[in-house]
């Protein structure tokens, strides 16, 4: 294991934001993990843990170490009639287990292609997109405290899973360092098309009976057509979660705006926060070497030289702009660091 200092942490944060790691580590491996927690014990370094980078927004250099984690691997530890667990190492990147899963055909997991990111972080904030989120496919994760070194598994309901939440973001946050994740995969694919445009883009696409590998493909269209891709422009996907709010203040809404796009929930109606952020007029806006993206208002980017700071108070106006306009309160889906 190889410790370097004074790391630009630019081309490892989907934002391209150039701030630096005093110390820098990678390790692939669960032993090296646990020596590189011991040695920043002993030198009383922070522990920063970074897998894909692509949720966070770097506005200060990190004091003391930040561990890349590289841990990679995909097990099949288990093959029932209908279905198979399969475990895969934190360091893998989601893209790439999704597409090995459809070689393998392995259902569950097509409608969550394209989210850029490692394994180890999906479920930190129960990832999803196009009606399937992590939970859906999860069994459950192995993670090592950052004391006691100890492992420990979580299942679903430890990890207390809701919308882009979970307990590793709550109560448990910066306390262990997830390094596998087991998941349950089907061997017969039970498609989930009626959220968003799959099932007009696969019909675009000429396809009468979907497959695992058309439904793929219709979302990593889907997503090209409206996000930017973070190696051409720094990004982090959506920036503030969609809010809900009640009923009735929906209702109000929705007679001084018809086109408001709003869908029941548990806790009330789920509002697009794109809709809210185009309508108070910052759609495709661009202040200094930051923006808001022209194709979906509620990804924020980086031209190229931006800084977190930049970003963060582009996202404060956007968030004063919304409640003046709307009375709603967007809150960041992006973790500031
Ligand atoms: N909309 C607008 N203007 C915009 C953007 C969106 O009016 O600029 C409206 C659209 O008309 C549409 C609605 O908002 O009716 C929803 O838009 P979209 O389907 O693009 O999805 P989203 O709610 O903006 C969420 C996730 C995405 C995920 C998509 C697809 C969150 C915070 N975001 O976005 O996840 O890919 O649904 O399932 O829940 C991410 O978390 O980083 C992410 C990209």
């Amino acid at each position: 294991m190889k410790i370097q200092e004074n790391i630009s942490l630019k081309p490892l944060t989907t934002f391209g934001i150039d701030q630096k790691a005093e110390f820098f580590s990678v390790v692939s491996s669960l032993d090296e993990l646990k020596e590189a927690l011991t040695l920043s014990k002993q030198n009383q370094w922070a522990v920063f843990i970074l897998g894909g980078g692509s949720n966070i927004l770097l506005t200060r250099d990190i004091k003391g170490l930040v561990i890349k984690l590289e841990i990679k691997g995909i097990t099949l530890v288990k093959e029932e009639k209908d279905q198979l667990l399969i475990n895969v190492g934190a360091g893998e990147l989601w893209h790439d287990l999704v597409q090995f899963s459809i070689t393998q055909e392995w259902a569950g997991l097509e409608n969550l292609s394209l989210i850029p990111g490692t394994v180890g972080a999906s479920p930190m904030q129960n990832i999803g997109a196009y009606g399937v989120e992590i939970k859906d496919v999860f069994d459950s994760l192995q993670a090592l405290h950052r004391e006691t070194l100890e492992m420990h598994s979580f299942d679903s309901e430890a990890c207390k899973f809701g919308y882009r939440e979970s307990v590793f973001k709550q109560t448990l946050k910066d306390q262990y360092v997830i390094t596998s994740v087991t998941l349950r995969l089907s061997k017969t694919p039970n498609y989930h098309l009626e959220y968003g445009a799959i099932r007009e883009v696969l019909a675009a696409n000429g396809i009468k009976q979907p497959s695992l590998r058309t439904i793929s493909d219709a979302v990593i269209q889907i997503r090209q057509s409206k996000l930017p891709d973070p190696k051409e422009i720094g990004n982090a996907g959506s920036f503030f979660k969609n809010p809900t709010i009640p009923a009735t203040q929906f209702e109000t809404l929705k007679s001084a705006y018809p086109s408001i796009p709003g869908y029941p929930s548990t806790a009330g109606i789920k509002v697009a926060a794109g809709w809210l952020i185009e309508h108070a007029g910052w759609k495709g806006k661009r202040i200094g070497n930051v923006g808001v993206h022209a194709k979906q208002a509620l990804v924020l980017v980086n031209y190229g030289d931006g800084t977190g700071e930049e970003i963060k108070a582009l996202s404060q106006q956007i968030q004063a702009d919304v409640a003046k306009k709307f009375g709603i309160d967007l809150q960041p889906e992006v973790n500031f660091i």
